[in-house]
């Protein structure tokens, strides 16, 4: 049995399982020998994961289809939870959305606080209980290097990952002691489908930007590496760098630097 499954099995809850990130730590969970419930809104993308998994890693895979944006969050996934001991929960499911607050859909900047925030801490409250009474487990929130730093063109999508980071640092705090590890994980820009739905057009990304590119593979791998070892983890070298720049700099000058980066990766600019 590998460390990880040993520590954090046998089961792996992993929201935003379709696609990028999330993706990436199904199949990286898997292939240690945990089980997976993936969740996210696109059914087939799900069920196409999930029999590959069963077929490559032994492991078992379960699909639970659910819009992170509902009321009862919990209850939409209480039957894919019947029965198993989950070890592990990633809270990866997010979206952001790019452009000046009052020209967007002020719906659409509710469910980004729905599933980037509340649907996180709903489910953390439901599934943590076990683990600490268990006396072990493990919980990651997938922020962002966004959340060190304010920014026009994208002040929600950044308030909401600070939220992620700070609920993340102040959970494992009071878990620690119980034997659950916590993890804040701030990637930088990352090559999936998020670029796409927040209206970033990647064409508009200099060569530096693109430099600064990191896979799923490499975010996931540093993640799953420092689980248990760090709180906050930043991937990257160059992503260090910024959020040490980010920190020491006025809050206001990071803030327009910051702003003055989205508007060049806003699509059409
Ligand atoms: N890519 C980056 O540059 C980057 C950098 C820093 C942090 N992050 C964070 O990393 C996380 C994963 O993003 P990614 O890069 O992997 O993006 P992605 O490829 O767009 O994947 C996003 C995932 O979230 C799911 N999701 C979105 N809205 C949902 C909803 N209402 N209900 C259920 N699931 C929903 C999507 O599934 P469905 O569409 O099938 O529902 C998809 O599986 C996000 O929290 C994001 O904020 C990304």
């Amino acid at each position: 049995m590998s460390k990880l499954a040993e520590r954090y099995g046998p089961w792996a809850v992993i929201t935003g399982a379709s696609a990028g990130i999330g993706a990436e730590f199904a199949r990286r969970v898997a292939e240690r020998g945990i089980n997976v419930v993936l969740v996210a809104r696109r059914r087939n993308r799900l069920e196409a994961l999930a029999s590959m998994i069963e077929d490559m890693y032994r492991v078992e895979a379960r699909v639970a289809p659910a819009d992170l944006t509902s009321r009862d969050v919990v209850q939409v996934l209480q039957p894919a939870l019947a029965g198993i001991e989950v070890g592990l929960l990633i809270n990866c499911a997010g979206f952001g959305s790019a452009g000046p607050f009052l020209d967007m859909d002020p719906s659409v900047q509710e469910s980004m606080i729905n599933v980037n925030c509340r649907a996180p801490i709903l489910l953390t409250h439901e599934i943590v209980q076990g683990m600490r009474e268990r006396g072990r487990g493990g919980v990651i929130f997938v922020s962002s290097v966004n959340a060190f730093c304010a920014a026009r063109g994208m002040a929600n999508y950044n308030a909401t990952k600070a939220y992620d980071l700070l609920f993340a640092e102040g959970l494992a705090a009071e878990l620690r002691p119980y034997g659950v590890d916590v993890q804040a994980l701030c990637p930088g820009g990352t090559l999936s489908e998020f670029q796409g739905v927040a209206g970033l057009d990647t064409r508009n990304f200099g060569p530096f930007a693109r430099l600064m590119f990191a896979t799923p593979t490499s975010v996931v791998a540093t993640s799953l590496r420092t689980l248990g070892r760090r709180v906050t983890v930043i991937p990257g070298f160059l992503n260090k760098l910024t959020v040490l720049t980010m920190r020491v700099m006025p809050r206001r000058v990071s803030t327009w630097l910051f702003g003055l980066v989205m508007e060049r990766f806003a699509a059409g600019s």
